[in-house]
């Protein structure tokens, strides 16, 4: 008899064991087979970075748009059979972790999750989205054919940028909103998108449609996580907020500042762009010339004399930390210099990965700004030749954002005056109190207004998403969110049947540029910096020689191991494993941005109160509901 139940068991392990390893074999087949034709996509791109990069041809740009359709058409068709032969892998028969999370992350998708018809038209409403921004859709003047019409960006925005008229600011505004909405196009473009993502939550089982549009972030209720970050950081964006809305009487005497305290929309965007405007019409802090921050320009050429070297000392800086060093053939083979066209304007790098290789295609530019974005796309290079070592699937961030969140902190580190002494450009370590100041002021205005910006945008859409608002409220329940984080209003009286959101709204509607992407990426990149500012003794809080933003943490292996640690695991892991890392942290935090801006946030009280500032807002009804 007990020989017997010792059988039966036994024949039950053996069965149980047979199943979980039939089953870990097909997956590993599965993986197989994606993994060659995930090589045939990296052909591509590298067929795309050969044709960009002929000697002596002119560019192929019709070449280039279609390989580029082709990439796009092959991963959607390898991640959508993907998913369908993993969705019928019993996962709980897995053993081995790796595969596990291999089939629960790409059995899962977003729009790719959608059939091709339905996916053929997300990409074409993605299309005229981009359109909105890019397409030249306004009329400079009352008749204008074709030829004379601008798009938002760039055209409006840099126009917007160089005027003084508030008059000017607010047609335009107002123009492009007529324009891009005219018979509710943009309104039932975006209803027609956000039904295709919520037909894509329906294929992963999610009742709640954001969960999808959330994927990776793999949270219940990730939206009030993102939340809780924006009050956290609210006391120090009020005190900004009251500070610009007395500074905005000064640039725009016209743009009146209703009494209710919150600041016109056109004047708030003007403020946004304009925080690397070397030419600011808003103050900062200290006036006169010997305040100013220190120009860069003419030491960046004597020093660093040719963008290759920048390069060169980008990469420099993650060695530094004991990660990976370029090889020589990198600057051989795969790293090339954009054409003279592409550089015009304010062009950015481009990164190719196509292992076992990574290119580089950079902006030839010279200048504060470029340097400290060379060290981002430097940390793009780093993590891809990590990601590279990971198996298909997982050799990706562990969630969109993470990898712009750690480029961040070698931005914040190498923009620093300390880090600018190092490389002989500067000649002191510190700027003088006024300066840093000055400079923390504007850093301020670039991250601390554009921070509440990504989440009204992102709530917006995850609100309509989810159904918590409804069609007939779209833009009355806009101008609320932008009342409630913001302290923004419309210039003037607006109607529910209008559509007002700004032009940053639509570039967040493609996943690949989401505002809950670049929310996050700031975020969780301060908490970061903090981190490995900690970790390498370069910030000491309460030292006020070694603040945080003025800490360059090049270097510290410490820091360098760190990141090697998070980079190394690319997505086999939760990200808030991966984040604990560095941080201890398992929860986004805006600790690192307060500490940041400490020195700020008491200049602001302080000035605010003698200025007999009251900062905080009201709503007004500017939106009618009628
Ligand atoms: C996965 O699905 C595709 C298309 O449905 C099929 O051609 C392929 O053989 C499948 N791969 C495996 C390993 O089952
Ligand atoms: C560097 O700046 C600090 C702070 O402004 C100042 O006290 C110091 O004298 C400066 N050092 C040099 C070498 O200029």
């Amino acid at each position: 008899m007990r020989l017997l139940l010792l059988g039966v068991v036994l024949l039950l392990v053996l069965t149980a064991f047979a199943d979980s390893s039939a089953t870990a074999n097909h997956t590993k087949q599965i993986l197989k087979w994606a993994t060659d034709r995930i090589h045939r996509v990296w052909d591509i791109n590298r067929k795309i970075f050969v044709q960009l990069t002929a000697k002596g041809k002119s560019p192929l740009g019709g070449t280039v748009v279609s390989s580029k359709q082709e990439v796009e058409a092959e991963t959607y068709r390898l991640y959508y059979e993907l998913a369908a032969n993993l969705s019928v892998v019993p996962v709980a028969e897995l053993d081995d972790p790796l595969q596990r999370r291999f089939v629960q992350r790409m059995s899962k998708l977003q729009l790719q999750g959608l059939r091709p018809k339905d996916y053929e038209q997300a990409k074409d409403l993605l299309r005229q989205i981009h359109n909105f921004v890019s397409g030249s859709m306004v009329c400079a003047h009352e008749e204008c054919s074709g030829s004379g019409a601008l798009a938002m960006y760039p055209q409006i925005f840099n126009k917007n940028m160089h005027t003084k008229q508030y008059e000017e600011l607010l047609r335009n505004w107002k123009s492009w909103r007529r324009a891009v909405n005219e018979k509710d196009v943009a309104k039932s473009t975006f209803i027609d998108y956000v039904r295709l993502l919520r037909m894509a939550a329906t294929y992963n089982g999610h009742v709640t449609p954001s969960r999808t549009w959330y994927l990776n972030y793999d949270t219940e209720n990730f939206q009030a996580e993102l939340e809780a970050v924006v009050w956290e950081i609210m006391p120090l964006y009020r005190e900004l907020h009251a500070y610009l809305r007395h500074e905005v009487q000064a640039a725009y005497p016209k743009a009146e500042t209703k009494s209710d305290g919150a600041i016109s929309a056109p004047i708030m965007d003007q403020i946004l762009s304009q925080d690397w405007y070397p030419h600011q019409f808003f103050r900062t802090p200290h006036h006169g010339k010997q305040h100013q921050l220190p120009s860069v320009h003419r030491r960046l050429e004597q020093v660093l004399v040719t963008p290759v070297k920048i390069n060169h000392k980008a990469a420099e800086f993650f060695e530094s930390l004991g990660l990976i060093k370029l090889p020589s053939t990198f600057y051989d083979r795969f790293s090339r210099r954009m054409s003279e066209e592409e550089a015009g304007g304010d062009c950015k790098s481009q990164v190719y990965y196509f292992p076992p290789d990574v290119a580089l295609r950079y902006c030839p530019k010279l200048d504060y700004k470029k340097l400290m974005q060379v060290h981002g796309t430097m940390a793009e290079i780093q993590y891809y030749q990590y990601k590279m070592r990971l198996p298909f699937g997982l050799d990706t961030e562990p969630c969109p954002g993470f990898g712009a969140a750690i480029a961040e902190t070698v931005i914040l580190a190498s923009g620093t005056a300390r880090h600018l002494e190092h490389l002989h450009i500067l000649l002191n370590k510190s700027l003088t109190e006024e300066q840093s100041l000055n400079r923390l002021f504007r850093m301020g205005v670039h991250t601390l207004i554009a921070v509440p910006q990504y989440f009204i945008n992102d709530k917006f859409l995850v609100d309509v998403m989810d159904g918590r608002i409804g069609v007939k409220d779209y833009n009355c329940a806009y101008w609320d969110l932008q009342d409630k984080f913001a302290g923004v209003q419309p210039p003037s009286s607006r109607l529910n049947k209008d559509f007002d959101p700004d032009f940053k709204f639509y570039r967040g509607l493609n996943p690949e540029t989401s505002n809950t992407k670049k929310f996050l990426a700031e975020i969780l990149g301060f908490q970061f910096y903090r981190s490995f500012c900690l970790t390498s003794n370069q910030y000491k809080p309460g030292d006020p020689e070694f603040p945080l933003h003025n800490c360059d943490f090049y270097g510290n292996q410490e820091a360098g191991k760190k990141i090697h640690d998070m980079m190394e695991l690319g997505a086999t892991r939760h990200w808030r494993d991966v984040m604990e890392i560095a941080t201890g942290e398992r929860k986004l935090s805006g600790r690192g941005i307060l500490e940041y801006f400490a020195p700020l946030f008491t200049w602001l009280k302080e000035r605010n109160k003698q200025l007999d500032i009251e900062p905080g807002w009201d709503a007004d009804e500017l939106c009618r509901r009628d």
